[in-house]
């Protein structure tokens, strides 16, 4: 079985004016022999600026979100094509943040796969649940549902990625055990597999939520887990390079 090449995205969210370039350029200065894939997402306003400042390097760059539709009265958003025109090749769907503070559903979130697909991005998908639901017992059914309802079938053949983030570890500094990471990914490996057969196979399966350099090669080694999708500390390139180590 071929084993899916390690994805390490950082996720900027809405932080980095131009003189976070600075942080990106020494991300792919301090980059070495990794074997992993290693991409950014900043602000829409820096993806063409750091895709100009980055082309030929081995970092890509990617989006934060996309809009369904690829132009129109749209008043605030971007569309994958504008991502894609600006030299993005990744796009990040369905984030927590964008799912609680902007009502994003499931069927929302596969729009915005489709039309990553459409522009030639590769989606990354993202899923996770809330702690209520953990301790409700219902985390590993509330994830594969999120997955089942957020993939298009269109995904079947192509490039993407699923990131596992549980809401109460992003931003919090507490991860889940090993296990439950491990626990977690497999159901997601059993649906993509049940989904897209040979493809779902593929697909890299990221863990996100508080990965630092001191734990990411744990998290990095445990079963299923593809890469890392990595908020704060993607913000310093030595930490994003600790993690990246970490592979
Ligand atoms: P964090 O965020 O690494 O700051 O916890 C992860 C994410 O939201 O993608």
């Amino acid at each position: 079985m071929t084993q899916p090449v390690p994805l390490i995205a950082g996720n900027w969210k809405m932080n980095g004016l131009a003189a976070a370039m600075d942080e990106a350029r020494a991300v792919a200065a301090g980059l070495g022999a990794t074997p992993a894939r290693v991409a950014i997402c900043p602000p829409a306003t820096l993806v063409e600026r750091l895709a100009r400042a980055l082309a030929g390097g081995a970092v890509l760059v990617g989006g934060q979100d996309c809009h369904p539709k690829a132009s129109g009265a749209f008043t605030g958003d971007v569309a994958a094509e504008m991502l894609a025109d600006a030299g993005a090749s990744l796009v990040i769907v369905g984030h927590s943040e964008r799912r609680a503070g902007y009502g994003e559903t499931d069927a929302v979130v596969a729009d915005k796969a489709r039309a990553a697909l459409r522009a030639g991005l590769e989606p990354i998908v993202c899923v996770g649940e809330t702690l209520a639901e953990r301790e409700g017992g219902r985390a590993l059914a509330v994830v594969s549902e999120q997955a089942r309802g957020s993939l298009p079938a269109k995904l079947a053949g192509r490039d993407f990625c699923v990131a596992y983030e549980p809401v109460w570890a992003i931003g919090t500094g507490l991860t889940p055990t090993t296990p439950q990471i491990e626990e977690v990914h497999t159901a997601i490996r059993a649906v993509l597999v049940e989904m897209f057969g040979e493809t779902g196979r593929r697909a890299p399966i990221l863990y996100g939520g508080s990965v630092k350099p001191a734990n990411a090669a744990e998290i990095l080694h445990a079963a299923e887990v593809g890469g890392a999708l990595v908020g704060g500390a993607s913000l310093k390139a030595e930490d994003f390079l600790g993690i990246i180590r970490g592979v």
